[in-house]
């Protein structure tokens, strides 16, 4: 049986003509070619941000741009809670302490209330997550983080084009994180990128992600640098995407409408995406929550699917309810307990853009078959 997976790339002929001309030059690495800068000041231009720092995947991007902005031990850093974990990592690496803060139950990103109560003299940072491509609702975190003076971080690893009050993620805060692995928006396989409007950040950055390499000297380093590169065969893949990106952005918001116009008359069982009036929600992917008779009904629902072809996968689960940061005594469940309610109760449907007509037509037909026979 054929498996219509969650997501698959959508990569065109410039993609495979750019990475020609890089092997064609013989510039395959993170270091010379003229892919990795046009990418660079395309993404930032995508982005509205005045520079963009590329890297090897949205995990050194986080680590990258806390690094570079001195996040280091003893510093507090306040992180939605519900996200891939690279966000709390990302922090763990530079021995810093991340603080849990609890999610809106609608966007499903940081509760401004939950992070004024959770900040205290040692917050340096706010770390905001625009899941599942929905913007934070940054005006509040932003004034809390101008009262306590802490820089706010954006990981956009799933939001490539969301908006915030019109204005686009990533330029929203001290510098933003972007992944372009290969079930994003835009990808490159593995990849990343930095963005901020901040020069001596981006300065910072560029210099630690390659080994913080002398000037005069290349071997007699400025710092304890990385070496989170991306190659310039990466960045001609991004340099292609960079052609299509609004084809690839509007392609998920337009899935996003069709489910939703086909599983409309499940609304008392199932919580659909949504988005806020000042958000633009780029749906990285279609996810759902199961309430009234379809609550705790998860893996059935799942299974159900799987043996119909469908692929969907589980949503986060927090922080505050993952084992090894309960063992460890660093956080307990009862931390944020709206992100709790979420954890177990919701999954996402495919949503990639390679996903035809027929496709979708499948997944909903068998979706809601499956429903009817459980409700
Ligand atoms: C919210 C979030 N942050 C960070 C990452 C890490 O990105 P990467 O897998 O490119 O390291 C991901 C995705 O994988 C993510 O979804």
């Amino acid at each position: 049986m054929n498996i219509i997976p969650v997501s698959q790339p959508q990569l065109g002929t410039a993609e495979s003509v750019f990475v020609n001309e890089a092997l064609a030059q013989n510039a395959i690495s993170g270091l010379y070619g003229g892919f990795i800068e046009r990418f660079e000041r395309e993404f930032a231009e995508f982005c509205g941000t005045r520079h963009a720092v590329s890297c090897s995947n949205g995990t050194t991007a986080l680590h990258l741009a806390l690094a570079a902005a001195g996040i280091g031990p003893g510093d507090e850093v306040l992180v939605s809670t519900l996200t891939n974990m690279a966000s709390f990592f990302a922090v763990l690496y530079l021995g810093a302490r991340p603080v849990p803060v609890d999610i809106d139950a609608d966007t499903l990103t940081m509760d401004p209330a939950d992070l004024a109560r959770k900040i205290t003299p040692r917050s340096r940072a706010v770390m905001v997550v625009h899941l599942f491509g929905h913007a934070t609702d940054m005006d509040p975190v932003n004034e809390l983080a101008r009262q306590h003076r802490l820089q706010v971080f954006e990981d956009c690893a799933e939001a490539h084009g969301a908006r915030y009050k019109g204005h686009t993620v990533g330029g929203l805060g001290t510098a933003g994180a972007f992944s372009f692995f290969a079930n994003k928006i835009l990808t490159t396989g593995e990849g990343g990128m930095v963005t901020t409007d901040d020069e001596a950040l981006a300065a910072r950055a560029r210099s630690l992600k390659a080994l913080a390499f002398g000037s005069t000297n290349k071997f007699m380093h400025a710092d304890i640098g990385f070496n989170h590169r991306m190659t310039n065969l990466q960045a001609a893949i991004g340099c292609g995407q960079m052609l299509q990106a609004a084809q690839l952005v509007e392609k998920r918001r337009e899935i996003a409408r069709y489910y939703t116009a086909r599983l409309e008359r499940y609304r008392e069982h199932l919580r659909l995406p949504i988005e806020r009036p000042w958000a633009h929600n780029v749906i990285w992917m279609y996810h759902l929550r199961l309430q009234g008779a379809l609550a705790g009904r998860r893996t059935e629902v799942m299974t159900a699917l799987r043996e119909r072809g469908i692929e969907t996968r589980e949503g986060f689960i927090p922080y505050n309810l993952q084992h090894i940061f309960i063992e460890r005594g660093w956080t307990h469940p009862d931390e944020c307990p709206v992100a709790n309610t979420v954890a177990y109760s919701s999954f996402y449907l495919p949503t990639g853009p390679a996903l035809g007509e027929a496709d979708l037509d499948h997944v909903a037909t068998q979706f809601t078959a499956v429903l009817d026979e459980l409700l």
